[in-house]
Formats: structure tokens, C-alpha cells, sequence
């Protein structure tokens, strides 16, 4: 393979369930420390994405170079507070969506009066797996 099919930017879309060992009113402490850490290590690494988390479900989109992703990829994989994990989409882009956000998040920190984003992100959870694409425009409605 040569060298610049790994520099090229391509963006991934999993989905896994949350494995916390800690307590139930812990699990937002938990994944702020997450979101803090990826934020910066991503940042260094020239990637971009979101992180979504609902219903005990998170929905995670990288964009970078192939070299990077699969780096955070291998770390994430083997991160034992998810399980489950599904790759639902793996694709070289011309561009990124989410360019700029080292890792934006949409979760428990929607406000409940937001109807329409938690609606959205009951849709995002829906349709991820059928069509990523609308639930990658949808995603990034969200975090407008
Ligand atoms: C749901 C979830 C999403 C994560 N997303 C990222 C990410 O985008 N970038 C990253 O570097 N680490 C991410 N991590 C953390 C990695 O799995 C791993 O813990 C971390 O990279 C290890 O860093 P360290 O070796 O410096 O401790 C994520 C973890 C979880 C559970």
C-alpha cells in the first residue's frame, strides 16, 4: 500500500455499548474524563469527530488520516469500558464534516426542554446502522 493511502483522510463511524464498572450517577464523570482525553490525544493526532452518547449506546465518528484513526481505532477497540463494538462505516473522504471539533460530544448534557435535539438523537440511534450518511448529517445538525 503505498504511503500517502495512509495519509489520506478517511472517516470512521462505530457504535458500541457502554461497559462502565462504575455507578450509575458516576457514568457522566466517567465519560467527560473521556471526551477531556480523546480531545486533547486527537487534537495531536490531526483528528476530528463527535462522540454520541444514548441509551447506554455510544456512536463515535473519527476523520483524519488512515494512519491515525487506525492508531485511536486499536486504543479504542481495546478500551474495556465499551463492548459490543460494531464498525458500521470505514470510507476515504475529500473532506471532513466535523472540522472543527478534535471531539465535539452530544449526550446526558442535552437539555431536557431541547425536544428537537433529543428527538434527533433518538433518530441518530435509530438509523445509524441503515444509513449512516443521513445519520451523519443528522449528527451534524446536532452539534451546530
Ligand atoms: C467511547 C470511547 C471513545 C474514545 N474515543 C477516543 C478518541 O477519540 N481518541 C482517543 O485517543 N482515545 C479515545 N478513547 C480512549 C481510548 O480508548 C484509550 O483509553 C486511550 O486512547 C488510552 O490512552 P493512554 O494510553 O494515553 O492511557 C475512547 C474511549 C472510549 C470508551
Amino acid at each position: 500500500m503505498p504511503e500517502s493511502h495512509y495519509n489520506s483522510l478517511h472517516r470512521l463511524l462505530y457504535t458500541s455499548k457502554s461497559r462502565f464498572s462504575c455507578s450509575e450517577a458516576h457514568v457522566p464523570v466517567e465519560i467527560k474524563g473521556i471526551v477531556a482525553k480523546s480531545f486533547e490525544k486527537n487534537r495531536h493526532r490531526d483528528l476530528t469527530g463527535v462522540l454520541l452518547f444514548i441509551n447506554d449506546t455510544f456512536i463515535q465518528v473519527l476523520e483524519g488520516p488512515l494512519s491515525e484513526i487506525e492508531t485511536a481505532f486499536e486504543a479504542i477497540c481495546c478500551d474495556m469500558r465499551h463492548g459490543n463494538l460494531k464498525l458500521v462505516d470505514m470510507t476515504p473522504v475529500e473532506t471532513r464534516i466535523f472540522d472543527e471539533w478534535s471531539m465535539a460530544f452530544v449526550g446526558f448534557d442535552v437539555d431536557p426542554s431541547h425536544l428537537r435535539t433529543n428527538r434527533d438523537l433518538q433518530e441518530v440511534y435509530t438509523i445509524v446502522e441503515s444509513d449512516p450518511e443521513k445519520a451523519l448529517r443528522q449528527i451534524r445538525g446536532l452539534i451546530n
